[in-house]
C-alpha cells in the first residue's frame, strides 16, 4: 500500500494534513473529495460570510483551511476575515485537529471547539457540517444547530456519495428549511438548507432495559447499539470476573454497561471508563449515576488510555472493528497495545470479538499469555497478560 498524500490543495490555500492516530505508514489521507467540495462551494457562493461554524470535521481540513483563510491578505480569503467554530463527538478528530493546526503552524487559541454533548455556539453566519456516520448524531446536531442560530443561516452539509443514507434530503427536512441536493464533485454531493424560524427538539435518547438487572440504559446520539444491547455486549455480560478489590477499566465503554456489571460483581473495586466519544461518556455517566450512585468511577474522554497514569487490575474490551466507515483492526490492535501498557503485574486484558475477527492471533502478538474465556456461535472471549 503507497503511503497517503499530507498535502490538500483547497481554495483558500494548502495544509498538511494526517489522520489521527498518526501512523509511519498511514494509507488514508487527512481529508476527502467532501472537504474539498464543501470549501470550492463557500468560496464561490458564500465568500464574505463570517464567522463560520463547522461541526464533525475529521482531521482539521475545513476548520484549518478556514483558520488560515481569515490571514490572507489577498483574494476570497481575506474577504473571510472570520473567526471559525468547531465541534464535533470524536476526541480523535479533535485530537487530529490540534496535531494538524501544529503542523500548520496554528495556535491551538486560535481554534474555538465544543464537544457534541455541550451547546453549539451562536453568532455563526454560516454552518459547514460533514454528515456523521450515525444519523442520529446528525439530528441531534441539526436540532442543537436550530436551538443556538437565527432563521435563515444557510448550511452547507456534505458527504462521499458511498457514505450517504438514501433519506437525507428527508431528514434534513425535519430540522431545517429548504433542503435541496446539489450535483456531485469529487465523489461526494453537498446540500444546502436554512434554519428553521421554530426551533426543533433533539431526538430523545434511545433506553434499554435489562430486566434481570433491573437497569435502564440511556444511550445518547450517536452511541454504540442503541436499538438494542449489541449480542456480543450481550455474551459479555455473563463473562465478567469477580472478586477483584482494585482498579477496573472498561476501554471504549459505549453506554457504559460493560462497567456496570464489572462494578455489581466487585463491590469494592474502583471503575475506569474510557471512550472517545463524548456523547458515550454521557451516557455512561448517567448511567452509573442513577445505577451506582455510591461507587468511585472516573471518567477519561480520549484516544484509548492516553493521558492515563493509571495502571489496572483488570482492563475489559469490546473493541471497535470500524474506522470510520472502513473495516479496520488498527483501533482494535491500538488498544490492545494500550491496555498491555497500562496492567499491573498479574493484570488481565479480557477481549470479545466476532470470532471471524482473530483476535486471538493479534493478541498474542503483543502478550506473553493468551487463552480463550468462552466461546458461543459468533463470538470468543480472550484473556491476556503479560
Ligand atoms: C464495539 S463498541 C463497545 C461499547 C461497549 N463497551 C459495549 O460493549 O456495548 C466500541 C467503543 O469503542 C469506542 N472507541 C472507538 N475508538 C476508540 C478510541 N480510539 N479510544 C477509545 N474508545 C474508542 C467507541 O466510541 C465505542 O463506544
Amino acid at each position: 500500500m503507497s503511503l497517503a498524500d499530507r498535502t490538500f490543495v483547497h481554495p483558500f490555500g494548502s495544509l498538511q494534513l494526517r489522520r489521527w492516530p498518526r501512523l509511519s505508514d498511514d494509507p488514508l489521507r487527512g481529508w476527502d473529495g467532501a472537504d474539498r467540495y464543501l470549501l470550492e462551494v463557500l468560496a464561490e457562493e458564500l465568500p464574505q460570510v463570517a464567522p463560520l461554524l463547522v461541526l464533525n470535521d475529521q482531521s482539521g481540513a475545513l476548520t484549518l483551511a478556514l483558520v488560515n483563510a481569515a490571514d490572507v491578505d489577498a483574494g476570497p480569503a481575506n474577504q473571510l476575515g472570520c473567526q471559525v467554530y468547531a465541534s464535533g463527538d470524536s476526541f480523535v478528530a479533535y485530537a487530529a485537529l490540534l496535531a494538524n493546526a501544529k503542523d500548520n503552524g496554528i495556535e491551538p487559541k486560535r481554534l474555538s471547539w465544543s464537544w457534541a454533548d455541550q451547546p453549539l455556539p451562536g453568532g455563526a453566519k454560516a454552518v459547514l457540517l460533514r454528515v456523521p456516520k450515525e444519523l442520529s448524531l446528525l439530528e441531534w446536531q441539526l436540532a442543537a444547530l436550530s436551538q443556538a442560530l437565527p432563521a435563515g443561516v444557510p448550511l452547507l452539509i456534505a458527504g462521499m456519495d458511498k457514505h450517504l443514507p438514501r433519506n437525507l434530503v428527508e431528514v434534513l427536512g425535519r430540522y431545517l428549511d429548504a433542503p435541496s441536493a446539489g450535483l456531485g464533485r469529487h465523489k461526494s454531493r453537498i446540500f444546502r438548507a436554512r434554519i428553521a424560524a421554530q426551533e426543533k427538539a433533539p431526538p430523545p435518547p434511545s433506553w434499554l432495559t435489562l430486566p434481570e438487572q433491573g437497569w435502564q440504559l440511556r444511550v445518547d446520539a450517536g452511541v454504540f447499539s442503541r436499538q438494542q444491547l449489541d449480542i456480543g455486549a450481550r455474551f459479555f455480560l455473563e463473562h465478567i470476573p469477580q472478586g477483584i478489590d482494585g482498579d477496573i477499566c472498561d476501554l471504549g465503554c459505549g453506554n457504559g454497561v460493560i462497567g456496570m456489571m464489572a462494578l455489581q460483581q466487585n463491590p469494592s473495586a474502583r471503575l475506569y471508563c474510557c471512550d472517545e466519544s463524548a456523547l458515550a461518556l454521557a451516557s455512561t455517566r448517567d448511567n452509573i449515576a442513577r445505577t451506582f450512585p455510591d461507587r468511585l468511577v472516573q471518567f477519561h474522554l480520549g484516544n484509548g488510555l492516553d493521558g492515563l497514569d493509571q495502571q489496572f487490575d483488570l482492563v475489559l474490551l469490546n473493541p471497535p472493528f470500524h474506522r470510520g466507515h472502513a473495516l479496520d483492526d488498527s483501533v482494535a490492535r491500538m488498544l490492545f497495545r494500550h491496555a498491555r501498557r497500562h496492567l499491573k503485574p498479574g493484570g488481565v486484558v479480557r477481549v470479545i470479538g466476532n470470532s471471524h475477527l482473530g483476535y486471538g492471533a493479534l493478541l498474542k502478538d503483543q502478550f506473553g499469555k493468551v487463552s480463550q474465556v468462552a466461546r458461543n456461535a459468533k463470538f470468543i472471549i480472550y484473556d491476556a497478560g503479560l
